[in-house]
């Protein structure tokens, strides 16, 4: 698992999501290596979005040098790939984890294969770049509103993953 974080939300869902996916290993972004995430059978992945309204660099963490200057040199043809945003709903409710979208559009580019798409269902924005075919591209999770949802949220997404067979 692989995130980034500006003031901990992301890594206390991240936390959530490892404890009931079983995983030891999560790490941020920028401390990974190319072979770390070739090598791995399947990733799952998230950010924080700060930046509203950007087309580009939406995270305002490691992720955004990650994604142009990393990525683009990886081949990721048919990795398996879950990812999980944060935002804020109420306040930046025109680009609710616009950053997740990013990361959607940016893996896809690079040939990976996205578990874990997510109904709108429960939240209160009004346009999320996370949307795509009418379902969020993962889990999405709001520190800021609905903090007491995120741990039954990352639950439930856990066990989806499984059921698609992600892990
Ligand atoms: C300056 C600023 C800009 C933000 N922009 C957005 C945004 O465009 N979309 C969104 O959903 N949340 C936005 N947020 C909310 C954060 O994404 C949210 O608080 C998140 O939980 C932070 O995660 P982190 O603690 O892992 O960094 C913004 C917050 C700040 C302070």
């Amino acid at each position: 698992m692989y995130y980034s974080t500006s003031t901990g939300n992301t890594e206390t869902v991240a936390g959530y999501i490892a404890e009931y996916a079983g995983i030891s290993d999560m790490e941020d972004i920028g401390d990974a290596t190319d072979s770390d995430v070739t090598g791995s059978d399947g990733l799952i992945i998230g950010a924080p979005t700060w930046h509203t309204g950007a087309d580009e660099q939406r995270s305002g963490t490691s992720w955004d040098d990650w994604l142009y200057d990393t990525l683009p040199n990886l081949d990721l043809t048919g990795k398996k790939v879950a990812i999980f945003g944060m935002g804020d709903q109420q306040s930046y409710g025109d680009n609710y984890c616009d950053a997740a979208g990013e990361l959607y559009d940016l893996f896809t580019a690079k040939g990976a294969k996205v578990f874990g798409m997510t109904s709108q269902d429960g939240y209160d924005h009004t346009e999320s770049k996370a949307v795509k075919d009418g379902k969020f591209c993962g889990l999405m999770c709001d520190e800021d509103n609905q903090y007491d949802m995120s741990d039954d949220r990352a639950k439930a997404w856990v066990a989806q993953l499984k059921d698609e067979g992600f892990m």
